[in-house]
């Protein structure tokens, strides 16, 4: 019987979230759903459909609403993370900001996902703390973004088990699968990356590698609906070595991606506000008992996918292959041994252990995601003492920043901007 503990649970993602427990309910019992969530009135709209939803479907857990994180997370088997702090609104500063110096103004990637870090990165550590007190063997799954960054920081900085997750994984595997020969009996990957910036080096079809040889032949796109599309070139993906996940696409084309942030009427967070007031108008019909179409154009879509049949092999022991956010433990050989990475891992009762990669000199892909890591690390030392100089080289260090006048200009302006959220700046 197990307690599952929502924090963010007024997400309007949560029936996604919801749906994924429906779809595994002989094999998961849960037996209480604790949703949390500082936002009373959303919290009560959102449960309203997710209510609705399960009792759609003959299941009748306990269902409890409430704001206190403590009540939520005592005693809990799993806790998920899906919060946003400061809403949508800072995230539509975390992406305007960034342009006035010329820099992407994007929610994860660059400036404006370090602001997010910022932001983010005391409450996680919070509920993380609460763990350790009230729930210290349950797990911490968390897709609050940045994801990675969350990862390394409550995996390094905490006792508590924890997982990091994104739906670009099981993304860009999904979209590899008809590469793969009809009657392949056994299929095998190479995943390599740190959270939003990852590629697929390797495909393996009952044994032999079949990707590297396809990659001159193609353009591939990167398809997820919230990040703008820009086709590969010819040859481009086997100049790079692997097909990249669609974040790593701001790296490739900064300039027009910067233009496009430019050109658009709204920015994305600006799009999720108009998408979100809608939802919520939906979820209070009360004739609605399933996660509704326009949900999907959420770029979480099918984040259950990953978040549910996850808890589903940690709980029932399954041994099989996840691609999560935990530490290196040298699967990676280039990134040390404490690095949270996106990494393949075999994942059963006593959790995710990393699959080493084996020999790897792409080094176009392990300068990009050692730079990312220094940043990463430098991040977290800034969210958790405050320090200026820690955030100024942190942005510094940024492959998408590194010129001294536009870090420190964007720098102050956003943490002028976030000032309520920052206590320890
Ligand atoms: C993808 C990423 C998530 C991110 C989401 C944003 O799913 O993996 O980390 O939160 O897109 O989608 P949105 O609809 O909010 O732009
Ligand atoms: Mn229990
Ligand atoms: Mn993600």
């Amino acid at each position: 019987k197990l307690k599952i503990a929502v924090i963010g649970a007024g997400s309007t993602y949560s029936p996604e979230m919801i749906q994924g427990f429906i779809d595994r309910k002989e094999v998961l019992d849960v037996d209480s759903f604790y949703m949390m969530d500082i936002d009373r009135e959303k919290n009560e709209i959102v449960a309203g459909l997710t209510k609705r939803m399960l009792e759609a479907n003959d299941m009748h857990p306990k269902f409890v609403l409430t704001e206190d994180l403590g009540e939520a997370v005592s005693n809990a088997d799993y806790v998920l993370g899906q919060i946003r702090v400061g809403k949508l609104e800072a995230r539509i500063l975390d992406e305007k900001i960034p342009l006035k110096y010329g820099l992407l103004g994007q929610e994860t990637t660059g400036a404006g996902g370090f602001m997010n870090a910022l932001r983010t990165l005391p409450v996680i550590l919070n509920i993380a703390d609460t763990m350790e007190k009230l729930a210290p063997s349950a797990w911490f799954i968390n897709f609050s973004n940045p994801s990675g960054i969350m990862a390394d920081a409550v995996l390094n900085l905490t006792k508590i088990k924890m997982i990091g997750l994104c739906n670009v994984p099981t993304g860009i595997l999904r979209d590899a699968m008809p590469r793969v020969p009809k009657g392949t009996k056994t299929v095998d990957y190479d995943y390599v990356g740190l959270n939003h910036l990852a590629w697929l080096t390797g495909l393996y079809a009952d044994g032999r590698e079949i990707l590297q040889e396809q990659l001159g032949n193609e353009t591939e796109i990167s398809g997820m609906k919230n990040t703008p599309v820009i086709p590969y070139p010819p040859k481009m993906l086997q100049q790079i070595g692997g097909i990249p996940a669609n974040y790593p696409s701001y790296y490739y084309f900064r300039d027009e991606h910067i233009q496009k942030c430019r050109d658009a009427k709204l920015c994305r967070g600006e799009e999720c506000e108009q998408i979100e007031a809608q939802l919520l108008k939906m979820y209070k019909d009360v004739s609605l008992c399933g996660k509704p179409d326009l949900l999907n154009q959420r770029g979480g879509a099918y984040y259950s996918e990953a978040a549910v049949s996850l808890i589903e092999a940690l709980e029932n022991d399954k041994q099989e292959y996840h691609v999560v956010n935990v530490l290196n433990q040298g699967a990676f050989p280039f990134m040390a041994p404490d690095d949270a990475v996106e990494v393949k891992c075999v994942v059963g009762r006593d959790g995710a252990k990393p699959v080493p990669l084996g020999h790897f000199d792409n080094w176009h892909m392990i300068g990009l995601m050692q730079a990312v890591k220094a940043y990463e690390k430098l991040t977290i030392r800034a969210a958790v003492t405050g320090s200026y100089t820690d955030a100024l080289q942190a942005l510094l260090v940024h492959p998408l920043i590194g010129d001294y006048r536009k870090a420190k200009g964007v720098l102050d302006e956003m943490l002028e901007a976030n000032r309520a959220f920052l206590p320890r700046f």
